[in-house]
């Protein structure tokens, strides 16, 4: 029986994908895989039985990806599977920031006890007045899964759209409105955007990404979006930018002592992607990438590891062996298989930076003693020998 531990509430159709031979457990010590949502992992202590953790959303800074990879522990998101309700709060953040229906609602609720109120809103109403979003210039920065969708919706509303992504995959640049123009250049889109909002993933290279230097290089009168983190934008720059009238409005998703407390800035407690749907997804979609690895050893979306996908078992075992990215590694993997007498039907490679997963299909009976022989080699960090369902 496989032991998941939950370190957040994960959506019940998410577990319940887990199927047959999985087991949800109060007590990390012993689990095969942790499902996560927000909860911090710094400083968590993992035991030597964790193979993987998968995160039911997008963002991993609340998770230690390189302790894990040491670890031999493979982390796993969601990529895609909240897309569209942070679209939809995206899209809703663009429409308050243009009209003022926060304190339109907030006039109609100081003034209900007034049996004329319908008559004083007529009068009122100027005060929360605004503009249309459609004409005016949206700049995306990040075109993945979430960037491209609202991109694409920003077109349908009639705006214009500049995209940046120097990291643009094949994929997302499909899924593109051909009228979204790809700007190669940030300053280019700072400096022409009405709107700007940012769709990058947290990590240290992109922490205060959005500085003084970039605040200043954006139009006079701009409304900036941020549904991504908070660490991605330099707030107290961001603060005094609201301040002098430079920067209009900041929509952010982060609440923080900062934020709270800034001058035209709307701020949600971190409502983008909190759906039914979403959880739903991100759910069903992080238990089938564990049970895809703990099953088939398979790597698909993991934010420490490469891509390695072999589909299903059809041999009679599968070797996991997660190592340093060090030379001839394959060579003494392989060297203790034909050692056993096992044949390889199949096999895949993946390193990133340092470190590497091979896994190795195979034909033949595997000792227990093969896998504490590959774990003796140099440099080996965790091996597996998984057999395939009878
Ligand atoms: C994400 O990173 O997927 C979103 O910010 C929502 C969440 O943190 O769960």
């Amino acid at each position: 029986m496989h032991k998941v531990h939950c370190m957040n509430v994960i959506a019940k159709v998410g577990t319940d994908e887990l199927g047959d031979g999985y087991q949800i457990v109060d007590d990390i010590e012993g689990a095969d895989a942790i499902m996560v949502r927000s909860a911090k992992l710094h400083d968590t202590t993992f035991p030597a039985s964790l193979l993987a953790i998968g995160r039911a959303g997008a963002g991993v800074n609340n998770i230690p990806l390189d302790r894990c990879a040491d670890e031999g522990i493979v982390v796993f998101n969601t990529p895609g599977a909240n897309a569209n309700s942070v679209k939809e709060t995206v899209i809703a953040a663009l429409l308050m920031a243009s009209r003022d229906y926060v304190g339109g609602i907030e006039w109609v609720r100081e003034n209900s006890d007034d049996p004329e109120v319908g008559k004083a809103a007529e009068k009122a109403k100027k005060q929360f007045s605004g503009n249309e979003i459609a004409g005016k210039t949206l700049g995306v920065i990040g075109l993945g899964a979430i960037g491209a969708m609202v991109a694409n919706a920003a077109r349908s509303l009639g705006m214009k759209v500049l995209g940046y992504d120097p990291y643009l995959s094949i994929k997302a640049a499909w899924s593109l409105d051909r009228h979204v123009k790809h700007v190669t250049n940030l300053d280019d889109v700072l400096a022409a955007s009405d709107f700007i909002t940012i769709h990058v993933p947290a990590t240290p290279k992109t922490k205060g990404m959005i500085g003084r230097d970039e605040i200043a290089k954006m139009k006079d009168g701009v409304t900036f979006l941020n549904f991504s983190r908070d660490s991605l934008v330099d707030e107290q720059a961001m603060a005094e930018a609201l301040d002098d009238g430079h920067v209009a409005k900041y929509v952010t998703d982060f609440a923080n002592s900062v934020s709270a407390n800034m001058k035209n800035a709307i701020v949600l407690p971190h409502l983008g992607a909190s759906t039914d749907e979403a959880e739903d997804r991100c759910a069903i979609m992080a238990a089938r990438e564990l049970k895809d690895y703990i099953e088939n050893g398979n790597i698909v979306n993991s934010v420490n590891f490469g891509e390695c996908d072999l589909g299903p078992i059809t041999a009679d075992a599968r070797v996991a062996v997660i190592h340093k990215n060090v030379p001839n590694m394959i060579g003494h993997i392989t060297s203790v298989l034909s050692g056993a007498g096992v044949n390889i039907e199949n096999m895949t490679n993946k390193s990133t930076g340092e470190r590497a997963y091979t896994l190795i299909e195979i034909t033949g009976e595997v000792d227990p003693e093969v896998a504490d022989q590959i774990a003796a080699i140099d440099d080996v960090v965790r091996v597996r020998i998984i057999r395939a369902a009878k």
